[in-house]
């Protein structure tokens, strides 16, 4: 693919899951990184501020000389996709890191009971649960804000006993009783995905969002 520089963006460290993915598989490809730690955490903000900081990031990087836009948050990919599109030249590819998920639950757990977590603003835009029934009606699908969790991986605590605790009382919830597959539908989730696993002890298949989302997203077109 011949391709500039690409902006990638996230409200914090947790877009950069999605960019080490992007890097992994096309080495050579030059990028810039935005994260928006002043505004974090894009989770617990409006619908509205999302889309405007969201826009002003993707100006940003555009001006930059940037020829594509990664948006590596999965709560500005649930919010604020066609705002971007509107404030950049048409020509410029819009990424996000919903899509991908969706379409790897819709083709390879079309019959398992699907979880879903995410922050506040990914989990109430109801993004998963349209889209994965728009391909499949008799999809199940559960999905659970889990707002603690970016923050706390912000503040550096995964891989510790207080994130397996914060992990086990969010996991422990009955809405997610039942399910065979967890998505970790946050950019920042990744980096508790071994926490995740020793909760689940192999019980359920959980999805690390940056290796299937970022790669996945770049290599459809
Ligand atoms: N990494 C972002 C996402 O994927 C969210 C973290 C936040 O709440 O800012 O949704």
């Amino acid at each position: 693919m011949a391709m500039g520089s690409i902006g990638i963006f996230d409200s914090g460290i947790g877009g950069l899951t999605v960019a080490k993915a992007i890097a992994e598989t096309l080495p050579n490809i030059d990028f810039i990184y935005f994260g928006d730690t002043k505004h974090l955490p894009y989770g617990d903000k409006s619908a509205e501020s999302v889309k405007n900081y969201s826009a002003g990031i993707a100006k940003f990087l555009v001006d930059k000389g940037c020829e594509a836009i990664v948006i590596a948050c999965n709560t500005a990919s649930a919010q604020a996709v066609e705002k971007v599109e509107s404030v950049i030249p048409k020509n410029i590819p819009v990424y996000n890191v919903v899509d991908p998920i969706v379409d790897l639950m819709v083709q390879q757990y079309p019959d398992k009971n699907i979880g879903i977590i995410g922050t506040k603003g990914t989990i109430e835009s109801g993004v998963y649960p349209r889209k994965i029934k728009a391909h499949n009606p008799n999809a199940n699908v559960v999905s659970m804000a889990t707002p603690l969790l970016a923050s706390m991986i912000e503040e550096g605590f995964f891989n510790s006993s207080i994130s397996r605790s914060i992990i086990s009382e969010y996991l422990s919830e009955e809405a997610l009783k039942n399910i065979d597959v967890l998505a970790l539908a946050c950019t920042h989730y990744p980096l508790i995905k071994d926490d995740v696993d020793a909760f689940y002890l192999g019980r359920v298949e959980v999805i690390d969002n940056a290796a299937d989302t970022g790669l996945t997203t770049w290599d459809r077109d």
